[in-house]
């Protein structure tokens, strides 16, 4: 077998017809709304690593210190043979974890950003010959189908990015995960976490703009691929810390009124001087919560880890049921 293997389980007319769907339900909703997985085309995925850099932008080098730290503890509780990863983007932070798991055979990332796999697969490749990789571009809020590979399983979702889905949406989605689960399994969670709202603020709204420009290549992406006439310019970004729910809310805001044309849609959509476009939540947690959440969908928590300040959090669940870990 190949030790690189690439599958898409998103043909591209799926993803295309799925793209056409959301953009018609949220531009013509009231208000209006995106929903956050069209950032990540290849340049969404490039702001999105510089993003990971910022000086504000805290969440990836703590959990990277969360994860140096108890790299071995985590190994100790599942001695995984393959590691599972939704949105593992550039699969930067997980090489502490390959590292760490001294029997793992098979590394399946899974992401909806194909150049992101592609980047990431090759790089670990060239470093681990001996790892079969089995990368999957696919929507980790869809049933997925896992490649048959040697457990015990370690399915890890890093970056806060179950943040980034609603209530609703992580209710559904931990319970699809939990049905990914053996006995003897693990997910291995990060969550940020509540904390004073300037920080939350300034990790969303960098000096240098380049959430800002994150936040607006979704319009590029509407551009390239619906036809539609956004001039990317025409919009502020916005971030804002909701107290009711304890998340940050991203935004475009129209700076003057405007109307878009959507040829692929057969639409035309307008925005009123200072309307908005929620295209992003990013949720943040606390211990109680995350507990409860994983209990809901039949799994519960074993351990919790997080960093010196209580910036972020690692969680590690196991089936309801199952031995400790
Ligand atoms: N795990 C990495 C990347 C986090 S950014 C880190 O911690 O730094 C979120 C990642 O999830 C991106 O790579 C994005 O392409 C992917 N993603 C977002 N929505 C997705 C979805 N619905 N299905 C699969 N991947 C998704
Ligand atoms: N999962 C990341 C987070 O919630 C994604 C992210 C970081 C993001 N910065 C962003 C999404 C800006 C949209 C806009 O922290």
């Amino acid at each position: 077998m190949s030790p690189f293997a690439l599958t898409r389980t998103l043909p591209a007319d799926a993803t295309a017809a799925a793209l056409r769907t959301d953009v018609s339900a949220g531009l013509t909703a009231e208000p209006k709304w995106l929903p956050p997985k069209w950032f990540y085309d290849a340049r969404g995925s490039e702001l999105f690593e510089e993003i990971t850099r910022l000086p504000e932008y805290y969440p990836t080098r703590t959990e990277r210190e969360i994860l140096a730290v108890r790299a071995q503890e985590i190994a100790a509780a599942i001695d995984a043979r393959t590691l599972v990863e939704l949105g593992s983007g550039s699969s930067e932070k997980t090489r502490l974890l390959l590292d760490a798991l001294p029997k793992l055979q098979a590394y399946v990332p899974v992401d909806v950003s194909a150049s992101a796999l592609e980047l990431a697969g090759h790089a670990l490749l060239a470093e681990r010959p001996e790892l079969s990789v089995h990368a999957l571009v696919a929507d980790f809020q869809q049933v997925l189908a896992l490649p048959d590979t040697p457990g015990p399983r370690l399915l890890v979702f890093l970056g806060g990015t179950i943040g980034n889905l609603l209530p609703d949406e992580r209710a559904h989605f931990l319970a699809s995960v939990r049905s990914l689960l053996a006995p003897g399994d693990a997910l291995l969670l990060g969550t940020d976490l509540v904390k004073y709202e300037q920080t939350l603020v300034a990790a969303y709204d960098d000096a240098a703009g380049v959430t800002a420009e994150f936040n607006k290549n979704v319009l590029s992406v509407l551009n390239r691929e619906l036809g539609a006439d956004f001039h990317p310019a025409d919009f502020d970004h916005v971030a804002r810390w909701n107290p009711e729910h304890e998340w940050i809310e991203m935004r475009l805001r129209a700076r003057a009124a405007l109307t878009a044309k959507i040829p692929a849609l057969d639409l035309a959509v307008s925005f009123e001087a200072g309307e908005e476009v929620r295209t992003e939540v990013s949720a943040k947690f606390r211990r109680a919560g995350v507990s409860a959440e994983l209990a809901a969908a039949g799994l519960t928590l074993r351990h919790w880890w997080t960093d010196s300040a209580d910036r972020f959090a690692l969680s590690l669940a196991t089936l309801q049921g199952a031995p400790t870990p």
